[in-house]
């Protein structure tokens, strides 16, 4: 249930000085060495009190396949990195020519082994298989089982459900299917898998025409919940939520988990994870010509208004033990009230806070905000327009001090307002905030800025 962090001034004050104990979708996250996470693609496994972050290492900058990593975490916020669960191997279908994607592992209690599933591909993504590995710890290392064509068919971006209700540990292995994009990513299927999870078997769904990938399932008081994209490549697009009580169907019409002009808040569903009543949507941030620094967009997903909602969080927190979540609230300063100075002028469309914000930043452009600190790092939040395909940049100057350069992803035309995070240092009482750019074209429209 949504609740608001009570006294979260100075909570948050004490918190953000590791910056590592709130959730802060889209900000660069670090792992416990202070290196940035490399887990794109994401799949979770928890195993007693700890979750285990599987994901693509992107670290290169690009498609190929580097390293399937693993993380360890008790509070999905901290994250230790440990060895990688899956190496290339010269000369087969995981060799670092190829394609890993979304590795997603589960639990095979009747063997006593973890099964990782991923979407295995030539690196022109022509070959449309699963790959399949096994371990005996979580993050193995695991042993390459091999890839193909489940049933004969394509299989590219997918992911796993392991049915909770049909099994009792040790006897008889839970339920689990392989939900994946199939026949050139026009069918969406789920597939039964075998009691040892290493092949599918029959077909329990198929979801024609669909055009679905980055799928994940939730169940919720005995219903099914599929949640996944279109496909639009490495673009963002209108993520979709489909329901059913029983994975064979039939699922209901497809319908928006967030306002479609947001594209998802410029993300991609990888997994989704139940907390309590609702869910927690784990999401990429695709950087397509810097895959490594794509970001991680992690949102609450609540159906408190019955069917499952993204809800616009710059910073927030759970409370696993409760299975809850809360939204930090900030002071919200509208840039239009800020000082204008060189280019940058006023422009007004309905989409924007207080129906104007601040356009013309860089290219000698600037607009200077004042705000209130407390005296240590915080979270600030740009609320930006960018109505160009590609990304932007913005500089940002505390106090006249250096300017640190911030990007800005294209947030689509029409107005459209996406929050974008920064941790700044900000002293005790007034501060000075200059807002410009350091390129020769512009920065993104300013909306607003929140500071937590
Ligand atoms: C998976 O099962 C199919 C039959 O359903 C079989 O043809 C195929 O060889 C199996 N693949 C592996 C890798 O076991
Ligand atoms: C988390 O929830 C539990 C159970 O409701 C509660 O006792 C605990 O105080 C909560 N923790 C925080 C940090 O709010
Ligand atoms: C800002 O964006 C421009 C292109 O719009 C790019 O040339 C420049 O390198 C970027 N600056 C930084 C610091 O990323």
């Amino acid at each position: 249930m949504f609740s608001m962090l009570l006294a979260l001034s100075a909570l948050a004050g004490l918190l953000l000085v590791n910056g590592q104990s709130l959730i802060v979708p889209g900000a660069p996250w670090k792992d416990t060495s202070g290196n940035a996470i490399q887990a794109h693609g994401a799949g979770i496994l928890k195993v007693g009190s700890t979750f285990y972050w599987f994901g693509e290492d992107k670290s290169h900058n690009s498609a190929s396949f580097k390293a399937v990593s693993c993380y360890t975490s008790t509070d999905l916020v901290t994250w230790a990195r440990q060895n990688d669960a899956l190496s290339p191997i010269a000369g087969t279908m995981i060799s670092n020519t190829n394609i890993v994607e979304r590795p997603k592992v589960l639990f095979n209690s009747k063997n006593n082994e973890y099964v990782m599933w991923f979407h295995s591909d030539s690196s022109n993504y022509g070959a449309a298989m699963v790959g399949v590995a096994t371990a005996k710890t979580p993050c193995g290392p695991f042993t390459y089982k091999g890839s193909w064509k489940p049933l004969g068919a394509d299989s590219r971006d997918e992911g796993l459900f392991q049915d909770g209700t049909y099994c009792i540990p040790t006897i008889t292995p839970c339920s689990a299917y392989l939900l994946y994009a199939s026949d050139n990513n026009q069918n969406f299927k789920i597939t039964h898998l075998d009691a040892n999870y290493y092949n599918v078997t029959t077909v329990a769904s198929q979801l024609n025409g669909a055009t679905l990938e980055a799928p994940g399932i939730v169940k919720r008081n005995g219903e099914y919940w599929l949640i996944a994209s279109h496909t639009s490549g490495w673009a963002p697009n209108p993520n979709k939520a489909f329901h059913a009580t029983s994975l064979a169907g039939p699922w209901s019409a497809q319908a928006d988990i967030a306002p479609e002009a947001v594209n998802t808040y410029f993300s991609q569903n990888a997994y989704d994870l139940p907390l309590g009543s609702n869910a927690i949507y784990m999401g990429d941030r695709w950087r397509s010509n810097v895959l490594g620094s794509s970001q991680y967009i992690w949102l609450p997903l609540d159906w408190s208004s019955g069917s499952p909602q993204l809800v616009q969080a710059d910073v927030w927190s759970v409370n696993l033990s409760a299975g809850t979540y809360s939204v930090a609230s900030g002071t919200t300063y509208e840039a239009e009230k800020g000082t204008l100075g060189g280019s940058s002028r006023l422009l007004t469309n309905s989409a924007f806070s207080g129906g104007t914000a601040v356009g013309y930043l860089g290219n000698g452009g600037t607009v200077t905000i004042t705000v209130q600190g407390r005296g240590t790092a915080q979270w600030v939040a740009l609320y930006i327009a960018n109505g160009d395909s590609s990304w932007r940049n913005t500089t940002i100057s505390v106090n006249g001090g250096a300017a640190i350069s911030l990007d800005q992803p294209n947030t689509g035309g029409g107005g459209v307002v996406l929050s974008i995070p920064v941790q700044l240092n900000l002293r005790s009482g007034s501060n000075t905030i200059l807002f410009s750019s350091g390129q020769t074209n512009y920065a993104a429209d300013l909306d607003k800025i929140i500071v937590y």
